[in-house]
């Protein structure tokens, strides 16, 4: 089982960036240990970041055929990109939209998501451990089999 990893803009500066919303782990480290998560349950994981809308929908459809879940932080896009919402509905891969901080409780620009309706699964506000929930999530979908 392929599992796929995509972190939108800004990712990159995790531990950095904002540590009261995004806390004190760098990507680096949250990276290695869904690695090593992925590893102990027996599937690979691949991860992509980029702070480019247009890169990141080519990783997505470079997924087709050989991915079997995506799981995605779109970070700003979120609230902005139709042409990546349209990139993994091209795709038909099952999605999770993972999230560090609680959008909801944040400014109101940050209430929309282009990717909630047609994720298989939203988790947000729980910081890095949302995106280990996911790959549990994500290893245990129901069109998934190991
Ligand atoms: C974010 C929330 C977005 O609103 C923000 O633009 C991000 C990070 C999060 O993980 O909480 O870059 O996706």
């Amino acid at each position: 089982m392929n599992i796929l990893l995509l972190n939108g803009p800004n990712l990159n500066m995790l531990g950095q960036r904002e540590p009261d919303q995004y806390g004190h782990q760098n990507l680096q480290t949250l990276v290695d240990d869904l690695t090593a998560q992925a590893e102990s349950a027996g599937v690979s994981l691949e991860h992509f970041q980029s702070n480019a809308e247009h890169a990141l929908i080519d990783r997505i459809h470079a997924a087709l055929g050989n991915t079997d879940a995506i799981i995605i932080n779109p970070g700003a896009f979120t609230h902005t990109s139709i042409a990546l919402r349209d990139a993994l509905l091209s795709v038909t891969i099952p999605f999770i939209e993972v999230h560090l901080s609680n959008v909801h409780a944040r400014e109101s620009f940050r209430h929309h998501s282009y990717f909630s309706d047609v994720a298989a699964g939203v988790i947000l506000g729980l910081g890095p451990i949302g995106y280990s929930l996911a790959l549990t999530a994500a290893i245990n979908l129901p069109t998934n089999t190991k």
